[in-house]
């Protein structure tokens, strides 16, 4: 029989690994908070149609990268490959969009793109992003770009280089595809096979190229040139906002002119998180930006709005490999070990560690009669700080003994006082683990 085995670019998070990402997890959401924004759930399946009408039938997650199945009643279903849409299907399905006002959401979950895997790029993957409806103003590009800086930070990831550009509005388009047509016309031959596709389908598209060979890469064009006086007034004042909230231009971000994205529905504002730990071509730790008309193109009342995602497996990528430059975290688990010998020390044991449970302290026991060495060992695997031991000497005496692993001190406790000098022990130690 063949090992069963989990499907390439997909992985298991076993506990250790699974609890660093709820403390992330954790650390988005009293920011998200501290922003007023507020947690949105959608269904991880969707109709294929809806990423077809928003990201752009000839964007790549669309051509390229969706999972896609026909469901019993031979509808064409997709497994979402991204946040945004699905945010915005719910706000309009929802009638948010005729009510005015803001409305700020965050969510975290799994995306999925059918990709290659490679290092960076999982089938499988989890974003954590924001979207923000209601708002044009340009200080509302400042504060998400802000919140998407403070939230790297957080993180405990700096060295990481934001870039700026706006995209125009809808009307700037037209002029925006010629003049990068026509400054790829005499390079046209150099290009690679698929951006000589895209110079006729999707030229904007040419300027995200991660081919080495290609003539993209030393060819810049100032995407600026194509944007309208109004679009170019709303920029610069994300630029003020920015420096207003102490951003310094080319030290905080940078300005990019030929900064495009992989999804059709930007305008205005566009931006990207890249990391040079990434390397390679997948280097964007997160992405985001403006999208003024998605809400009308999908059937709603046209509602202006920004928002942006970071991919959290390249969030691990990136602190992986500062941690293994000397950081350390620590992996949590249970707080005490419960180490009772002989049947009437278990009933006793048992009978603590439910109390300890109740007054929020983690613990674990042994029920297979262990000797004291092995429960001991088994203490030290778990990494538990503390253990109570527990035989015939101490329920004479109405004591448990306490030891505290990392130094070996061993002292007797009163039955009665063990969870008062726990929770004493505890809190003291918890102020001075780098991990909380
Ligand atoms: P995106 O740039 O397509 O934007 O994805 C955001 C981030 O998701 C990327 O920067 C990357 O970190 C991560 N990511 C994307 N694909 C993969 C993959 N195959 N494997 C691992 N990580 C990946 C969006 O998805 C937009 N919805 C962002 C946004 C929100 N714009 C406005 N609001």
């Amino acid at each position: 029989m063949t090992a069963l085995k989990a499907l390439g670019g997909t992985s298991d998070l076993l506990p250790d690994e699974a609890e660093r990402w709820q403390h992330l997890e954790a650390t988005a959401r009293s920011l998200f908070r501290l922003y007023g924004f507020r947690e949105v759930r959608t269904p991880i399946l969707e109709e294929a149609q809806l990423f077809l009408q928003s990201l752009g039938a000839q964007a790549e997650i669309v051509t390229k990268q969706m999972v896609l199945f026909k469901d019993r009643g031979d509808r064409e279903i997709a497994l979402r490959p991204e946040g945004t849409a699905s945010a915005v299907r719910a706000f309009i399905e929802k009638g948010l969009d005729t009510t005015g006002g803001l409305t700020r959401w965050y969510y975290l979950g799994p995306m999925f793109r059918a990709e290659r895997p490679q290092a960076g790029r999982r089938r499988q993957f989890h974003q954590i992003g924001v979207e923000l409806f209601g708002s044009p103003a340009p200080y509302q590009d400042a504060e998400v770009i802000q919140l998407l800086r403070a939230l790297l930070l957080k993180f405990g990831i700096d060295r990481f280089r934001l870039n700026l550009n706006s995209l125009g509005c809808r009307s700037d388009r037209k002029g925006m595809l010629e003049l990068v047509r026509g400054s790829f016309t005499p390079v046209q031959e150099q290009l690679c096979p698929e951006c000589k596709e895209r110079f006729t389908r999707n030229p904007l598209r040419i300027l995200d190229c991660k081919e080495p060979e290609c003539a993209s890469r030393r060819h810049p064009v100032d995407l600026s040139k194509a944007v309208c006086a109004g679009c170019r007034d709303h920029f610069e004042t994300v630029l003020q906002a920015l420096e207003g909230a102490g951003l310094k231009r080319d030290v905080d971000y940078s300005l990019d002119p030929s900064l495009v994205r992989g999804l059709d529905y930007y305008t205005k504002t566009a931006f990207e998180v890249i990391h040079p730990d990434l390397g390679g071509a997948q280097n964007a730790l997160g992405g985001g930006g403006r999208y003024d008309d998605l809400v009308e193109s999908l059937g709603g009342v046209s509602t202006p709005a920004v928002g942006f995602a970071v991919g959290m497996e390249r969030v691990f990528m990136v602190l992986d490999k500062s941690r293994s430059q000397g950081t350390d975290e620590t992996a949590r688990g249970p707080e005490v070990f419960v180490a009772a010998l002989g049947e009437a020390s278990l009933r006793e044991g048992i009978r603590l560690l439910t109390q300890l449970r109740q007054s929020g302290i983690s613990g674990v026991t042994d029920y297979e009669g262990r000797s004291l060495r092995r429960q001991l060992e088994q203490a030290n695997r778990l990494g538990c700080r503390l253990v109570l031991m527990l035989g015939d000497q101490e329920q004479a005496k109405g004591v448990v003994t306490l030891k505290e692993m990392s130094t070996g001190e061993q002292m007797e406790v009163p039955l009665e006082s063990c969870v008062a000098e726990l929770k004493k022990r505890l809190q003291n130690q918890k102020g001075s683990d780098p991990f909380w």
